[in-house]
């Protein structure tokens, strides 16, 4: 798939509030600063479409963006870092459980994985509630630039030895770079794929 257009269309802090639309939708969640927003931009050739930060929590609501005039890429607050508020944790979190459990045009939801450290409770725990509510994901490992080889390939086995203590098969998995810009057209191309538009 290529990118032609991306253009902001609403953001909002409450998911009652998400406009119905016609079109399908992918997302893109994961714990706070493991480049989310990062990747919509590289993914979107626009390194101004996504806010991003150095510091967790910069997402603060449910962004969608039209891409092509024909589906939304969505952009959703990070869960469970802990430099982030109790407060605002909490509100992030059931703004990302109404969404995920809600919205009947999410196609499919990437969860990110910050490539760099060992399996994450959190993001096992996040991916296996996934399972238990039907709903479809895939896995993007992120911030590969910061990683050796095979620091990465430890990382990504651990992970997936993680995952295959609940899971009999795995989902399918991304390694991406926002900064080396690596891994974006296996993504555009699995978006391509699973949107079938
Ligand atoms: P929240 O909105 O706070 O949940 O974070 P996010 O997941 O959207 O992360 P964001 O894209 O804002 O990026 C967080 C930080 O990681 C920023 O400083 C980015 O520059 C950096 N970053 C993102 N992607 C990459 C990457 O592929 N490689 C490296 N080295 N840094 C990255
Ligand atoms: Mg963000």
């Amino acid at each position: 798939m290529i990118i032609k257009s991306a253009e902001f269309k609403f953001a909002t802090d409450e998911f009652k509030k998400s406009p119905r639309t016609e079109y399908k939708e992918i997302a893109f969640i994961g714990r706070s600063n493991v480049g989310k927003s990062s990747l919509i931009n590289f993914l979107t050739n626009n390194s101004k479409l996504a806010k991003t930060s150095s510091n967790p929590g910069k997402t603060k609501q449910i962004i969608h963006f039209l891409i092509n005039n024909s589906w939304y890429l969505v952009d959703l607050p990070g869960y469970g870092f802990a430099k982030v508020s109790k407060t605002q944790r909490e509100k992030f979190q059931k703004l990302i459980n109404d969404y995920i459990l809600k919205r009947d045009n999410l196609h499919c939801l990437f969860v990110l994985i910050d490539s760099r450290i060992p399996p994450q409770k959190i993001d096992i725990e996040f991916i296996n509630n996934l399972g238990f509510n039907g709903i479809p994901f895939s896995i993007i490992f992120t911030k590969t630039d910061k990683v050796s080889q095979s620091k990465l390939n430890d990382n990504v086995k651990a992970f997936t030895d993680e995952l295959l203590e609940n899971w009999e098969e795995l989902p399918k998995m991304f390694m991406s770079s926002a900064i080396k810009k690596t891994g974006k057209e296996e993504i555009l191309n699995y978006i391509d794929e699973i949107l079938n538009l």
